[in-house]
Parts: structure tokens; C-alpha cells; sequence
């Protein structure tokens, strides 16, 4: 029998590993993905993404730029990693689609299509799962209206599915992001590229910018300035076409992030992970975990041309190799939160194998992801023994706590899904995850992967 078990049914079964060892092959980076391939619909001609994420986001992504009129081959890699190459007319040759835009499970896809859309002289309705349905869209309908699109969303344009007409050339707007936000950025940034004049957005907290650097590397000027605060301005110039580019993704630094924290709790652990990510407003997780005391060496990435250099995109990337670690509680404060917002559930579980209390302030935004995240995280940890409370928008957990295996809930959210299954090899008997294959969403081989370096 294996110590891991996925039924067809959904269910994964995990049990405790005496040991972790190996190198564990990751995913593309979903977002540089979903932007290469918004970024290619948007170019006129021939572009190639190399190591995209075969996660069922990319492919709703994927599935869109198709409906939109371009072509898009893919060939997936032994590693499951996919190479793209898209053909388009660009954005005056796209047509209309004649049924509504599938998003899947996918809010970078369906936020950052609604600012494309918004530039676009056509009608197309954007929608997805039933996860979907529910996150809010208010912060992009707001924006993409002032810019001068026609956009409503159901129930009063709070959630998708949403229907978009695009009026170029649009209005450039001014906009502060109330909640710091890469998808609401980003949106209004693609939109950007079909107003006239420059755009401008601000935000609280610097988020993600793999947007700002791609359309950079594609010809189009885009303004960043961080200020002392932490906030950050960003601007771009209308009516400027984007290059068509080859573009290498690299590893997944929130995927990546799973097995960070596993070999930080486990006792007997050392796993090394390739050519990751670890652009400055993605490596949060490292940083917060180094900070609990994990250990986890860093060096430039090995792979020949995984690094940026290859493509002139800027994303620098590197090799990883982390250990059983001693963590203690450290407090999480609020642009931490925002910074490594994906990372949160998997830090909580880091957090009830650390010594003290650990506390991540003003995680509120966690309640409008794939799932209500902070019920489901505490849900789950609390039915695995962790000492785990909700206090306002603050997480707070007292550790060490000893996990013992149970049933927990990961509510078909990827990220709870896995969060859960690492506290598996540590808990003592055996973890049952209900809604496990949502991993596919980000990372389709995570549960191959976790079998392959256990025993
Ligand atoms: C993403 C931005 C974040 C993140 C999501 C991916 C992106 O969402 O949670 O997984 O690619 O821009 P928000 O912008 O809603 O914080």
C-alpha cells in the first residue's frame, strides 16, 4: 500500500513521512503563465512561452485566447510543464466570441480579461465555477466603467458572470486600488495599453509586478516608483503595440512554498527545488520563513537560460534547498500579509510547528479567494490539533502543537488541498483531505511529487 493515496473520488489520503528527501519538480509560475499567453492574444504574430504551468488556471487562460481567435498549439513536457507557441492577429484582428468566456476556477483570468476586453471593439461575457461566481468583481467593474467600457456583473455588479463591451480608445484614469491587488492592477494596466494618454495606478502595498516587467519587456513603457511606505505608483503609456516575445517561465514560488514549510517541519527532511521564482514582490514566503528560523539556501538558478537574461523579462529565479528547521512565532504584519497573500494558509501550518505565537495581521482579503480561506484554514488545522484562532481580520496560532491525522475540508481550494496534505507528513496516523484534486489547479503533479520524495 502506498503512504499517499488519491481516490478518483476527490479524496487523498496522506500519512506520516519518517523521511523527505529529493528534488521536487514544480509547476510553471501561474501568473508570469496567464500573463504570457494574455500577453501573445494581445501581440501580432508568433510568440513562444516555454515551462508554463499545466494547472487548470493557465489552461482556462489558454482556452480564452482561442475562443478570442488565435491559434495556441502546446506540447506538455515530462515534467508537465507546457511549451505554448500562439499565433494572433493582435488586438484589432480578434473576433467576437460567440459563447461566454470560461474562467474556470480562475480569478487572474478573469480580472485581467476584463481589462483586455475593455480595449477590445467587441461584446464578451466572462464566467466561471461556482467559486468563481462568488468573488467579487466590483473592483475591476469600477475602474474599467470610469475608463469609459461598458461592464455590469450579476447582482449588482458585484459578482461575475460579467459581460463586458470595450469602447477604444478608453478614457486613462488615476485610480487608488482600495485592497492592494495584482489581478485590479493589472486589469486596469491592460486596459491602460487602449486609452489615451498615461494611466496611473496606486497602490498601498507594492503587489506582484510581473505585469508591469512583461510589458516593458514587449516594448510598451510602463513607470513604476516605490515609495518609502511601501506603496507604489505605476504608469503606462496608451496606444503603444505589444511585441510578440519568447518568454521562459520560471518555477512557481507559491507552489514552491509547500514544500519550503515541508522540510521546515519535518524532522527528517531536505528537499531542493529548481530555478524558482524569486522576484522581490513574490519571495515573501522565504523571507517570513527565514525570518521563523528555516533554513533554506539560495543560490542562482543552474538551469542554462532559466534565469531572465534568457528573455529580457527581468524575472530572476533560484535554486533552493531546505532543511528540517527549529521555527519559532514570529508577527506577520499587514504588507508582509499582502505580499505573500497565496502563501498565508501554508504559513499557518509552518506556524503551528513553531515555537511562541505567530501572528498574521490583517488577512481579511483571504475570505475572497478560491474558498473563504481563513474558515477553511482554520477548519482544518484546528480539526488537525493546531491552537489556531481568527481575532478580527488577524490569524493567531500558539505553537508547537502536535498534529494528529484526521478528516479535514480543503472546500475544493487548491491551496488548502496541499496545506493540508503537508500537515499530513508530519501528523501522527493518518490525514484525510476531502476536495484534494483541486490541486490540479495550480500544480496537477503535486501529489505524484510528494510520493515520489517520501518514505
Ligand atoms: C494574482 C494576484 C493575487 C493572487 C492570485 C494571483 C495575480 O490575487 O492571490 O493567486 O496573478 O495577479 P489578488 O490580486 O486578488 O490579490
Amino acid at each position: 500500500m502506498t503512504a499517499s493515496h488519491v481516490a478518483p473520488g476527490d479524496i487523498a489520503t496522506i500519512a506520516r513521512a519518517r523521511r523527505l528527501r529529493g528534488r521536487v519538480s514544480l509547476p510553471g509560475d501561474k501568473s508570469i503563465s496567464h500573463r504570457a499567453l494574455m500577453l501573445a492574444l494581445l501581440a501580432n504574430g508568433t510568440s513562444a512561452i516555454q515551462g508554463a504551468s499545466g494547472g487548470a488556471d493557465v489552461r482556462s487562460t489558454a482556452g480564452i485566447l482561442r475562443a478570442l481567435g488565435a491559434s495556441v498549439d502546446e506540447v506538455v513536457g515530462e515534467d508537465g510543464r507546457v511549451s505554448y507557441r500562439v499565433v494572433s492577429p493582435g488586438p484589432e484582428g480578434l473576433r467576437q466570441p460567440i459563447a461566454p468566456l470560461d474562467c474556470g476556477n480562475s480569478g487572474t483570468s478573469l480580472r485581467l480579461f476584463a481589462g483586455i476586453l475593455a480595449g477590445l471593439p467587441m461584446t464578451a461575457v466572462l464566467d466561471g465555477d461556482a467559486s468563481l461566481r462568488a468573488r467579487p468583481v466590483a473592483r475591476i467593474i469600477e475602474p474599467l466603467r470610469s475608463m469609459g467600457a461598458a461592464i455590469q456583473g450579476r447582482d449588482q455588479d458585484s459578482l461575475p458572470p460579467v459581460t463586458v463591451t470595450g469602447r477604444p480608445p478608453l478614457r486613462a484614469v488615476d485610480w487608488s486600488t482600495p485592497v492592494p491587488s495584482a489581478q485590479v492592477k493589472s486589469a486596469i494596466l491592460l486596459a491602460g495599453l487602449r486609452a489615451d494618454g498615461t494611466t496611473r495606478v496606486r497602490e498601498s502595498v507594492a503587489t506582484r509586478d510581473h505585469t508591469e516587467r512583461m510589458l516593458r519587456a514587449r516594448g510598451v513603457p510602463v513607470r513604476s516608483g516605490v515609495e518609502h511606505d511601501g506603496g507604489a505608483t505605476i504608469e503606462i503609456e496608451g496606444g503603444v503595440a505589444v511585441q510578440t516575445m519568447d518568454e521562459r517561465v520560471p518555477a512557481d514560488p507559491s507552489a514552491a512554498s509547500f514544500w519550503l514549510v515541508a522540510a521546515a517541519i519535518h524532522p527528517s527532511a531536505e528537499i531542493r527545488l529548481l530555478s524558482v521564482g524569486v522576484n522581490p514582490t513574490r519571495r515573501s514566503a522565504i523571507d517570513l520563513l527565514r525570518a521563523m528560523g528555516a533554513e533554506i539556501g539560495e543560490t542562482e538558478a543552474s538551469i542554462a537560460g532559466a534565469t531572465a537574461h534568457a528573455t529580457g523579462d527581468g524575472e530572476p529565479s533560484a535554486d533552493l534547498v531546505a532543511r528540517s528547521s527549529d521555527l519559532r512565532g514570529i508577527d506577520i504584519g499587514a504588507a508582509d500579509t499582502a505580499r505573500a497573500i497565496d502563501e498565508i494558509p501554508v504559513l499557518c501550518l509552518a506556524a503551528t510547528q513553531a515555537d511562541g505565537r505567530t501572528t498574521i495581521r490583517a488577512a481579511g482579503e483571504l475570505r475572497a479567494k478560491e474558498s473563504d480561506r481563513l474558515a477553511g484554514i482554520v477548519g482544518g488545522l484546528s480539526a488537525l490539533g493546531a491552537t489556531i484562532a481568527i481575532d478580527g481580520d488577524d490569524i493567531v496560532i500558539d505553537g508547537p502543537t502536535r498534529l494528529r491525522g484526521a478528516d479535514v475540508d480543503a472546500r475544493d481550494d487548491h491551496r488548502l488541498a496541499m496545506t493540508f496534505a503537508i500537515a499530513g507528513l508530519v501528523a501522527t496516523g493518518q490525514t484525510t483531505i476531502h476536495g484534494a484534486a483541486s490541486a490540479a489547479i495550480s500544480d496537477p503533479r503535486f501529489f505524484d511529487e510528494l510520493e515520489r520524495i517520501r518514505s
